[in-house]
């Protein structure tokens, strides 16, 4: 239908996707074997039924085991480069990209390793498919404070090539508040700061990613609509949320795509934007999160514009570079 074709022919930016995320299958045999890694699956089809979750943290388990085989710089190269040429088919003209240096250096690869492979494939994406990018280093939450300061001092040379911090990983009792320090440090060195938040955790951790972390933005945000008083202080501030539909609906963060916060959000005069998360084990790349999300909850022409334009004044980009996009 017309929404179909507005949606494919819409510019627009991601600002929440995990390059591990975007691991597919069919690379990961690749990979498997170019590497002589063995994992526990026989085949591609084998491997997408074996993603089936109940929750986030079911989810984790398998995108740290799917991370295994990335050893070599070609290697976060060329999945870095598969997902640029999937963005581009989409009609991304602009990417903020997650990484998680601690899934690799905890198995021995370094941190140089890893920046080098998908800087390399973002430049050449800006160079030959016309995609800006910012690169974000996440901290796992699940680990601790001093392994993420530890990270930070890893990324210590490189600043001038990685633009922002974020937190991911289990959010259920790893507030925001364990990272404060190190979110200060972050800001401190001139890095741009976001981090999930009420995805799976309470409005509280909402509110300590505001207060204490000072993040600029909030990946997924969904149970910040729990709190009226939080809802009022995010419109007013013109805080981006970065949603996840498809992510949200797989990992049973939402029962049905017709509960996804995307419209609701809108009509609360929220900044929503979609997004894709971990597209290779969620089932879809951008467009597919727009189209599950305007046809599920009926979205009008003129909300599904105001998403992509979301996703520009909610990035990174300096504002000449977002009204370009407008
Ligand atoms: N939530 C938390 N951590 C993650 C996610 C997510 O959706 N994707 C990859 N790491
Ligand atoms: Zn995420």
């Amino acid at each position: 239908p017309d929404r179909d074709a507005l949606i494919a022919r819409l510019p627009k930016a991601e600002l929440h996707l995990h390059i591990e995320g975007s691991l597919e299958p069919e690379m990961l045999f690749a990979l498997a074997a170019r590497n002589g890694v063995e994992i526990p699956f026989a085949s591609a089809e084998e491997v997408r039924a074996a993603y089936s979750f109940s929750n986030l943290q079911d989810f984790l388990d398998i995108y740290y085991q799917g991370m295994s085989v990335l050893l070599h710089e070609q290697d976060f190269y060329d999945l870095t480069w598969a997902y640029l040429e999937r963005a581009k088919a989409d009609n991304v003209r602009h990417v903020e990209i997650f990484f998680d240096p601690q899934g690799h250096t905890e198995r021995g690869v370094a941190f140089e390793t890893v920046l080098d492979g998908i800087e390399r494939a973002l430049k050449d994406g800006e160079a030959r498919l016309g995609i800006t990018y910012r690169l974000i280093m996440c901290f796992l939450r699940h680990l601790s404070e001093e392994e993420a300061f530890a990270t930070l001092e890893q990324a210590r040379p490189h600043l001038d090539r990685i633009h922002g911090v974020g937190l991911d990983s289990s959010e259920v009792g790893h507030p925001p508040s364990k990272f404060e320090r190190v979110f200060a440090k972050a800001r401190e060195l001139g890095l741009h700061v976001t981090a999930h938040a009420g995805e799976e955790g309470p409005p509280e951790y909402v509110h300590e990613a505001l207060d204490l972390l000072k993040v600029e933005r909030l990946d997924h945000g969904n149970r910040a609509l729990e709190d009226d008083a939080l809802v009022e202080r995010l419109v007013r501030e013109g805080t981006t949320f970065t949603v996840c539909p498809l992510s949200n609906l797989r990992l049973c963060v939402i029962d049905r795509i017709e509960d996804s916060p995307v419209k609701r959000m809108l009509e609360l005069g929220l900044k929503a934007t979609v997004n894709a998360d971990d597209p290779s084990y969620f089932g879809g790349y951008i467009n597919d999160n727009y189209r599950a999300v305007a046809e599920g909850l009926d979205l009008s022409a003129e909300q599904i514009v105001e998403l992509a334009e979301n996703s520009f004044t909610g990035s990174f980009l300096p504002p000449d570079e977002q009204a370009a996009h407008l």
